[in-house]
């Protein structure tokens, strides 16, 4: 797992987007997995800024989300796929028709969560997938204790999750309390994994994703078995890593191959 610790949240994301902005340039047809939440909207606007300014082009781009919530259809402000196509979708040149959320509203959860593994697998597998944290350490919307190999599933959200995104939805009462999600299986399967982490809410999380055992109790410490996983983070989310002066030093001596310019 590479550990990149930047200053804040802007420089983070700055970060980010430069990476996946590469990944565009160097594969023009790239399958980028893409995430929602606060965590990764500054690094939508860069990318936005990048397209608008230096030509970054979206029109062979295909993208699938990580999760949805059940039951909302994509016509409600608070579905993902509404989020998507107001912070990015809308601002840049990609084809609706390669964009792709799981669809909550599906009246088989099943069928739709088999065929959203078989759409992924159709475009030829996801080249990088942009991935938050929960603060219990979710990553999409699998909840603690679910299983490492899982494949797109319906998960039911722990009630962490829901009051920490609950303040949108007006009410707790309100919200839906199941998601359909990537499993942590396909999100393993990416070639590429980007995980994002700000502010003194993750700390625990991060803490226990980079440096705590591999365990389901925090499904982001699946990342530990991915071949080619980048973490960023500011320093309020890795103030509690032990080994943060190491990260700082790799980062540091990286060969010019190796260095994210
Ligand atoms: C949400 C999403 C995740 C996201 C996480 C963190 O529940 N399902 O994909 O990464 O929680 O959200 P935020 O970035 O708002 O802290």
């Amino acid at each position: 797992m590479e550990v990149l610790i930047r200053e804040n949240t802007e420089i983070g994301c700055l970060l980010g987007a430069k990476i996946i902005a590469r990944v565009v340039r160097e594969k023009p047809d790239a399958v980028l997995g893409l995430a929602t939440g606060r965590t990764p909207l500054r690094l939508y606007q860069e990318l936005i800024r990048l397209h608008r300014d230096e030509g970054l082009d979206f029109s062979r781009v295909t993208t699938f989300n990580l999760d949805e919530y059940v039951g909302l259809p994509a016509t409600h402000d608070q579905s993902y796929r509404w989020f998507m196509r107001e912070n990015f979708f809308r601002h840049i040149n990609i084809d609706q028709k390669r964009t792709h959320v799981p669809d909550g509203t599906a009246k088989d959860l099943h069928a739709e969560c088999r065929g959203y593994e078989q759409r992924i697998a159709d475009a030829g597998g996801i080249d990088i997938q942009l991935l938050g944290l929960g603060r219990n350490g979710h990553i999409g919307f699998n909840e603690p204790t679910g299983s490492l190999r899982s494949r797109t599933w319906i998960k039911i959200l722990s009630e962490q999750t829901l009051r920490d995104n609950s303040a949108v939805f007006g009410s707790f009462d309100s919200m839906p309390k199941h998601a359909i999600t990537m499993g942590i299986g396909t999100i393993l399967d990416a070639r590429r994994c980007l995980l994002l982490a700000f502010g003194p809410a993750k700390v625990r999380a991060v803490e226990h994703m980079v440096e705590g055992p591999l365990s389901a109790i925090c499904p982001g410490s699946a990342l530990q078995l991915h071949p080619r996983a980048t973490v960023i983070l500011d320093e309020n989310a890795a103030a509690g890593l032990r080994y943060a002066d190491h990260y700082r030093w790799i980062d540091q001596h990286k060969l010019d191959w190796q260095k994210h310019r």
